[in-house]
């Protein structure tokens, strides 16, 4: 098949997203595909469409080429539109297009709309459930409609009054978090009175409208769902503090164990949990949810991430990997599900 993997654009994901479409395009050329690595906001001006999915494809001076846009990007990053030289034409060109994007644009439902109009097809879910998931103030009313547990929570936006933590609805600990964001960037955890507004100054740095959540003490897992099978459960333990931006892209930081140290019933539980939150947010094809357990074994779900990050070393790569599944059988199973 003829592939266009792509990665890269503005967010503040860029980086992940190119190693998550430099492996995926690695991968899906180990199978057989004409898999090309495409950089979403850089395009590739250069390239002739007709003779893009060349045999001899250079994938590592793909990379270096993308690589050495991320210099530029702050002189280009004022154009108005989103997708770069040949980038259309290119995905036009494809059988389809593995998203290989993280955060906002990518992950928040816009370039699949875009997509669904063009008539380029794509992994994954579509523009409503990425709109969704990526909205976590939506997600979380979608959890309550559909009886998936979540933590307590209240929004705030930025021209709202400032209560005190102890009258707010939620009280302490709690946690601060941007309503869009991701990576875990912008999350604070609470303990004081002083640290809550202190947390409210800093998370409206990055967004209008925070999500104030009650903070769960206990053991933190995520669970991919493919096609509506859902995959082992892997636990993820920071050796310090919590599943924050360092703890997530640092090798070694975190332990993660899969499948999971959980009993049979807690298992099932919690993959129950998963499923039903794939469904309350109408995913499609692919998805992975994270969840919390607390003390009591009470799970909430936190929220649902449409195009989880996919080096081999990723969470869904490793959950695959203890069903038997190596990275590039992955790849294109994700590929099959989404056609
Ligand atoms: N209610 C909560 N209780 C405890 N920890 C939380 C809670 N919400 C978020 N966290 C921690 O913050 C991390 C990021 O939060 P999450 O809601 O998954 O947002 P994102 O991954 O999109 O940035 C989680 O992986 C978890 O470690
Ligand atoms: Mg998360």
């Amino acid at each position: 098949m003829k592939i266009v993997v792509l990665a890269g654009g503005i967010s503040t994901e860029r980086e992940v997203s190119i190693v998550s479409g430099t492996k995926v395009c690695e991968a899906l050329r180990s199978k057989g595909h004409q898999a090309i690595l495409v950089d979403v906001y850089c395009g590739d001006e250069n390239t002739a469409v007709e003779n893009a999915f060349a045999d001899d494809y250079d994938l590592e001076a793909a990379v270096a080429r993308i690589q050495s846009f991320n210099e530029k990007l702050d002189t280009m990053s004022g154009r108005r539109e989103f997708f770069g030289p040949k980038v259309l034409e290119l995905c036009r060109a494809a059988d389809i297009v593995f998203l290989a994007l993280h955060g906002e644009n990518g992950e928040n439902g816009k370039v699949q709309a875009a997509f669904d109009l063009l008539g380029i097809r794509y992994t994954g879910s579509g523009y409503l459930s990425s709109a969704l998931a990526m909205d976590k103030e939506l997600s979380k009313q979608m959890f309550r409609e559909f009886h998936v547990p979540t933590p307590a929570g209240i929004v705030l936006r930025r021209d709202e009054e400032r209560k005190p933590a102890a009258n707010n609805g939620v009280g302490l600990p709690c946690v601060v978090k941007p309503s869009c964001g991701g990576s875990s960037v912008g999350v604070f955890i609470a303990h004081t009175e002083e640290e809550y507004q202190k947390a409210l100054e800093d998370a409206f740095m990055y967004e209008d409208v925070l999500i104030i959540e009650q903070y769960i003490k206990g053991r933190e897992f995520s669970i991919g769902v493919v096609d509506g099978v859902v995959y082992p459960v892997i636990e993820i333990a920071p050796i310090q503090g919590f599943y924050d931006y360092n703890n997530k892209y640092q090798a070694g930081s975190t332990i993660e164990t899969c499948p999971a140290e959980l009993s049979r019933e807690l298992t099932e539980k919690m993959q129950a949990c998963a499923l039903q939150a794939y469904e309350a947010l109408r995913l499609e094809s692919y998805g992975r949810i994270d969840v919390m357990m607390d003390e009591e074994n009470q799970m909430y779900c936190l929220e649902a991430n449409t195009l989880p990050g996919m080096t081999p070393t990723s969470l869904l790569p490793q959950e695959a990997a203890a069903m038997g599944m190596d990275f590039p059988s992955l790849c294109e199973k994700l590929i099959q599900v989404s056609l």
